[in-house]
């Protein structure tokens, strides 16, 4: 096994490729922020050695994990316990050391997604939302967003991952899978993109028809330069367009909470984000 350094991190994030995320960052304006001692790296864990190292972390010095992709799966299947939420998502991205006796696994990417379209006022109760993806990160927030009463559409390029969330999630709340032919007359409320980054959108992929000009267009991904999904939203003339980078400090921030018991402050920090 390669070598790592015991001795001067705590905390963690696992994924894979890892070498480009802003949470060390996030993490340590958090630490600064509340002067808890809180050090955290970005560990690259190889595709098949998430349980091996992930185990060999904890029993030494870490105390606690963010997993991103391609992990949060096999971190929900390594938890010795779950909360509700990530029992309910099948999907971890926060792991913690609990009494040094068991791993407990919780998923923030859906808290952190309802805060984030909470602050830039995206978001209401029963919205009629599309949302494009089925992997890891939309499994994560469909809870959030069926519990405030919203009406999901999913559309992904595997029909049959939509399919399969569509079943996992029906029992909460209303999720459909998005066929164009049930939706003449109406529109959507609101657009969440939870699609890989640098897809190449062609204009017409979804009719417009199905859009108002009061719609709201959401993606989970961000960068300092425009994605390629709000790209496309401002081709189509959108006026009210964000990326993920709120989405990323809010579920960091409650990650923090489920470590420390406090909830740092995250506006400020997401300004900071967006400048660098
Ligand atoms: N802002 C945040 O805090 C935050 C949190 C979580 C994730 N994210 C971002 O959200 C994005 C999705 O993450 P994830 O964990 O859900 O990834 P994932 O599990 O790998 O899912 C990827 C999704 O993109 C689709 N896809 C991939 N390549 C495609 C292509 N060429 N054409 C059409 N569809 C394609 C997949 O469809 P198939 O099912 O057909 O493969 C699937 O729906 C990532 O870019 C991630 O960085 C952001």
């Amino acid at each position: 096994m390669r070598k790592y350094n015991n001795e001067n991190f705590n905390y963690a994030l696992f994924g894979n490729p890892i070498n480009h995320s802003k949470s060390p960052q996030i993490h340590d304006l958090f630490s600064k922020q509340t002067k808890i001692l809180h050090i955290y790296k970005s560990i690259n864990i190889p595709l098949n050695q998430f349980s091996l190292l992930v185990t060999y972390f904890f029993n030494n010095h870490i105390q606690g994990a963010n997993v991103t992709s391609p992990f949060k799966k096999e971190a929900y299947y390594f938890s010795n316990k779950l909360s509700k939420r990530a029992q309910i998502a099948k999907s971890v991205n926060t792991l913690k050391k609990v009494d040094n006796q068991y791993i407990l696994g919780d998923n923030t990417d859906g808290i952190g997604l309802l805060s984030d379209l909470n602050r830039l006022k995206f978001i209401k109760k029963n919205f009629s939302i599309l949302i494009l993806g089925a992997g890891g990160a939309v499994q994560g927030v469909l809870l959030s967003i069926l519990s405030l009463g919203c009406s999901v559409y999913i559309l992904n390029r595997t029909v049959s991952n939509a399919i399969n969330l569509v079943n996992q999630f029906k029992q909460y709340g209303n999720i459909k899978i998005f066929e164009k032919d049930d939706l003449k007359n109406k529109f959507f409320d609101l657009v969440i993109n939870g699609l890989s980054r640098n897809i190449q959108y062609n204009t017409s992929f979804i009719p417009l028809y199905l859009f108002s000009s009061e719609t709201f267009f959401y993606d989970m991904n961000y960068g300092l330069e425009n994605t390629s999904f709000l790209n496309w939203c401002l081709k189509i003339n959108a006026k009210y367009v964000s990326d993920g980078i709120g989405m990323l400090v809010f579920q960091a921030a409650h990650s923090f909470l489920e470590w420390h018991g406090i909830l740092p402050k995250t506006d400020y920090i997401i300004d900071i984000l967006k400048k660098n």
